[in-house]
């Protein structure tokens, strides 16, 4: 494809203006929401392989030089949004020198974008088993024996492994280094396609001037 064709390609979004009026005060609120209609959405096409839960997950190291990767989000609440992975990566060798990390979903059949930046820290341990326990016996496996993000210089002996321990029948443990975060936002963004270009975007901050904890709202430029 030339530069040309690529300088054409542009879609027209949904009429679907998001409106500080009609969104909920509670940013987790108004995250349900979108997330429940993405997941509708997807279930409405079934042909469509995207993941609802599917999140760009943006690290640094403590120099400021980023990274980013997708991760797949697997619970919220009014604590944070948690998602797995191996803490000796790249992820989390970045996190553990700088911690403030940021989400983005790109939910494109409602052209719609979601921002959340926060501080990650690691769950608890049994709250890891918890959901480790769960996986599927070939993902256990692929987790207990990865050294995510590390040389692999012949893929073979990988998976030869994982073979052999699913075939030993034994019980796949979590390894210490395997395990949740759960990121703490203190910034959320919601962004809607709109016609001719006029995209709305509402920005959630936190306000930690209160005891309480208080979200600021506000409209912002598209
Ligand atoms: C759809 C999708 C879902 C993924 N989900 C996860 C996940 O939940 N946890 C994870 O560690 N890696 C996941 N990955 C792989 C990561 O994108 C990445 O390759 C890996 O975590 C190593 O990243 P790092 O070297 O930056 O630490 C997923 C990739 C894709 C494309």
């Amino acid at each position: 494809m030339n530069r040309t064709e690529l300088h054409k390609m542009r879609k027209e979004y949904s009429p679907n203006p998001l409106d500080i009026k009609n969104i909920s005060p509670d940013p987790f609120t108004q995250f349900g929401l979108w997330f429940t209609e993405a997941c509708q959405q997807l279930n409405a096409n079934p042909s469509e392989l995207s993941e609802a839960n599917a999140m760009v997950l943006s690290t640094a190291t403590k120099d400021g030089i980023p990274s980013s990767r997708v991760v797949l989000l697997k619970s919220f609440s009014p604590d944070g949004f948690v998602f797995f992975t191996n803490y000796n990566s790249r992820k989390g060798e970045e996190i553990s020198e700088n911690n403030m990390v940021s989400l983005l979903f790109f939910w494109h059949n409602n052209m719609r974008q979601l921002r959340i930046e926060g501080a990650a820290v690691k769950i608890s341990q049994a709250e890891s088993d918890l959901y480790f326990n769960s996986r599927p016996r070939e993902s256990q496996a692929s987790s207990a024996l990865s050294l995510q993000s590390k040389s692999l210089a012949n893929k073979q002996i990988f998976d030869d492994d994982i073979k052999e321990l699913l075939e030993s029948g034994q019980t796949i443990y979590r390894p210490e280094n395997w395990g949740g975060y759960i990121v703490n936002p203190h910034y959320f963004e919601f962004w809607q396609g709109g016609l001719r270009r006029s995209h709305d975007r509402i920005a959630y901050s936190i306000n930690t001037t209160n005891i309480e904890i208080q979200w600021d709202i506000q409209r912002l430029y598209p």
